[in-house]
């Protein structure tokens, strides 16, 4: 996808902050002033898909009116909450089977809602986040970097994530082995769940290819724990690619698939 960046309509480019710059220098996005011109109009002029607004709170990808993409914790605060007023813990946390100093690689950062929930109950350990999709990385990157909620402890989760812009074909190939406690896989589903869902934005962005049996197989060797993978449970990607333990709830088509590395 071709994006440029440019400033909200009120911010004059000599206004660009050291934010923005940087965000502009680590990505490489072409930077384009606004002239109070309308998105459309930068998309027509200089060939984009989208355009990024910087924003106070964070860049924001235009894609067209009615398709925005920016980075916002909202699934992953209610499952935080559910916990904290409920004591009710995740599944993801479950079939993880998190403890407080565990490092975690999700392979599939996406939005970042697992990683946010799986950083808030390992507090003392770590969470590497790897994204294909480039401007999915930054937005979600500098989107949870500049984001800041009045809940200190939600603040911590998110701040403690680190992203990278990575394919996880290649880059687990590079970890040596036992490199993390848990290795994540969270695919884009072969076909959405909710048919009356709106199609989310993430899906303009992302890679949609299948998780490859090398990818588990080097997983296995990077974990020390575990790797798991979050599937439609009748999928068929479970048996293919050779997650024999399943946790989940019946009456829900979500299902957690766990390897277990031997000996633990
Ligand atoms: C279903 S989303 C993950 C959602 C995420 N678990 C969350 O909580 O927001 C899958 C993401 O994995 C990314 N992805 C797919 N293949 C990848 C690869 N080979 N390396 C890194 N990321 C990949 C996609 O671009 C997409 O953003």
């Amino acid at each position: 996808m071709r994006v440029i960046a440019t400033t909200t309509q009120s911010k004059a480019a000599s206004s660009l902050t050291e934010e923005f710059c940087d965000f502009l220098g680590e990505t490489g996005i072409k930077f384009v002033p606004r002239k109070g011109k309308s998105l459309e109009k930068l998309k027509r002029e200089h060939n984009a898909d989208g355009v990024i607004v910087w924003k106070d709170t964070g860049p924001v990808l235009y894609i067209d009116e009615n398709v925005e993409f920016f980075y916002h914790p909202s699934m992953a605060k209610n499952r935080i909450s559910n916990y904290r007023k409920f004591g009710t813990f995740d599944p993801l946390i479950k079939a993880f089977d998190l403890r407080e100093d565990d490092e975690v690689l999700d392979c599939t950062l996406g939005l970042g809602s697992d990683a946010v929930v799986a950083s808030y109950f390992a507090p003392r350990g770590r969470v590497v986040g790897l994204e294909y999709s480039m401007v999915a990385a930054a937005l979600v990157k500098w989107g949870m970097k500049m984001y800041k909620s009045p809940m200190q402890w939600l603040n911590q989760a998110i701040k403690r994530i680190e992203v990278l812009n990575e394919d996880y074909r290649v880059y687990l190939k590079k970890l040596a082995d036992n490199s993390f406690d848990i290795v994540y896989f969270d695919p884009m589903f072969r076909k959405p769940v909710l048919r009356s869902q709106p199609i989310s934005p993430l899906r303009f962005l992302a890679n949609p290819e299948p998780v490859d049996r090398e990818s588990i197989k080097e997983a296995v060797r990077v974990a020390r724990k575990r790797v798991v993978m979050k599937e439609i449970f009748s999928s068929g990607e479970f048996a293919r690619l050779g997650f024999e333990k399943i946790c989940g709830n019946p009456n829900n088509k979500i299902a957690y698939g766990v390897i277990e590395k031997k000996g633990i």
